[in-house]
């Protein structure tokens, strides 16, 4: 047991209770993050006078060489030590003695985690943030290729009125979007620095909080230092965002289980994608966008886990604190992970096009213009509506399309209907004259996709 703590203890720790209490085995994981924090410290403490130079550059080489050696794997984090940060904290007064004490002064492990976290998270939104535009680079192609693939769009899933792929595709472009901007706002808001809040009271060291907030990267120093060492909003908030995320993943996997299914068929993952059963030799299963949709449940787990640990908290550090990383790093690796393997997913699928467009004009999709044909020849639309009722159901029984009735059989049902209707129920003019904003009509979608071509190119990366 190597702890930091001990001066006022009679007794050992119980074995139990240190491994109940202890960290290091999650948070291991930002032993960069507290170096980068605890250099950026002994600057400052160097440029306020606290240490002297040689004490600053001592300290700060020897951190270097321990990040070199995690990194290197000839320095292992072991259960040893009860934390990251004594464990850093260890191996430097190993290596240079009363030098190597100095580096706590002015500081809390209560600010010390504050700010590693902080980091650690703010290197997430990133990543997260660049995945999601591969992802959005991806659907955008699938767009451009796609403003001519006819087929079926749903309410309820009944199909509805035709629509495009590209439009289809274009709705989760526009989700994704949005997501990316969500992390875009929460990295401006979660971006300033802990460091200095001290245990939960500042310090009485004449610490520079703005030197060190500007060396690691932040916009300034948090305003209230009980808030510094117990805010963890920024993570629940983006631990939000992870799940708004998923359940865009989620929806779009239900879509592509769907439209996967031997009914449909209107798409073929990739065998690279997909996998077999041990059983049933046939089958070629679409297990990425289940274990996607599956692991859901999982982010937004995190989610409420966090919410719930936070709710009962006084100000201001309380160890209950300490569970925010478990769950988070596991959803963060969730998000991530589902992210990359959907983007490939998508990129490799086949789209059956025939097939999709068949289904459309198998499903009626057409019948709301049959009925805007009446309505432009002076029927009013209630009793237009009512007419194109009857129709489909005499194909239903005769068990045709719109399209494959003669103009007889319509002038039966309707004497308005004339030889130009074949032309306005054909897939082709129902899509491209829909030519309002956001609608599925080649040139709404044209406009549309040279819009998100221009977002992608002015947005590569979150910029501070
Ligand atoms: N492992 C702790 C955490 O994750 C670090 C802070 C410890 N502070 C303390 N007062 N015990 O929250």
């Amino acid at each position: 047991m190597a702890q930091l703590w001990g001066g006022r203890f009679t007794k050992e720790t119980d074995q139990l209770v240190y491994q109940f209490n202890a960290s290091i085995t999650f948070d291991k994981r930002f032993y960069k993050e507290d170096i980068q924090g605890s250099i950026a410290h002994v600057m400052m403490l160097a440029s306020v006078g606290i240490l002297t130079e040689e004490e600053k550059n001592a300290i700060i080489k020897t951190l270097n060489e321990i990040l070199a050696e995690v990194e290197a794997g000839t320095l292992e984090i072991t259960e040893e030590y009860e934390d990251i940060h004594s464990f850093v904290e260890a191996n430097l007064i190993d290596r240079l003695g009363d030098v190597g004490k100095k580096l706590h002064t002015g500081r809390s492990r209560n600010d010390q985690v504050a700010l590693d976290m902080r980091l650690y998270t703010r290197n997430q939104i990133l990543d997260t943030d660049e995945q999601l535009r591969e992802l959005l680079q991806v659907i955008l192609h699938i767009m451009k290729e796609n403003t001519q693939t006819i087929m079926p769009g749903f309410t309820h899933l009944q199909k509805a009125q035709p629509i495009t792929l590209a439009h289809h595709m274009g709705a989760y472009f526009e989700m994704f979007k949005r997501d990316r901007q969500r992390l875009n706002d929460i990295y401006h808001r979660m971006n300033y620095c802990p460091l200095g809040s001290g245990a939960l009271a500042g310090t009485t060291y004449p610490l520079n909080r703005g030197l060190t907030a500007e060396l690691l990267g932040f916009y300034g120093p948090t305003l209230n230092s009980m808030d510094g060492v117990s805010d963890r909003d920024y993570l629940i908030e983006f631990l939000s965002a992870l799940s708004t995320i998923m359940m865009h993943l989620s929806r779009f996997s239900e879509e592509v289980i769907i439209w996967n299914s031997n009914e449909y068929q209107f798409v073929e993952i990739d065998d690279a994608y997909s996998t077999g059963s041990s059983i049933m030799p046939q089958k070629k299963n679409p297990d990425i966008a289940e274990l996607v949709r599956g692991k859901t449940g999982r982010v937004y787990g995190a989610l409420i886990s966090l919410l719930t640990t936070m709710k009962g908290i006084p100000l201001a550090y309380n160890k209950d604190m300490q569970e925010d990383k478990e769950l988070s790093f596991d959803a963060m690796d969730t998000a991530k992970g589902c992210i990359a393997l959907f983007a490939g997913m998508l990129d490799t699928m086949k789209f059956n096009k025939d097939t999709m467009r068949k289904s459309a004009n198998n499903g009626f999709t057409n019948a709301t213009d049959a009925a805007d044909y009446l309505v432009k020849h002076g029927v009013p639309f209630r009793d237009a509506h009512g007419i194109v009722g009857r129709l489909v159901l005499y194909c239903i029984d005769q068990n045709k399309a719109i399209d494959d009735c003669s103009l007889e059989e319509l002038k039966a049902i309707s004497p308005v209907f004339e030889d130009d209707i074949y032309d306005v129920i054909s897939m082709e003019t129902c899509v491209n004259t829909r030519l309002t904003v956001g609608a599925p009509s080649k040139i709404s979608m044209e406009q549309v996709i040279a819009l998100e071509e221009r977002y992608l190119e002015e947005h590569p990366k979150i910029s501070s």
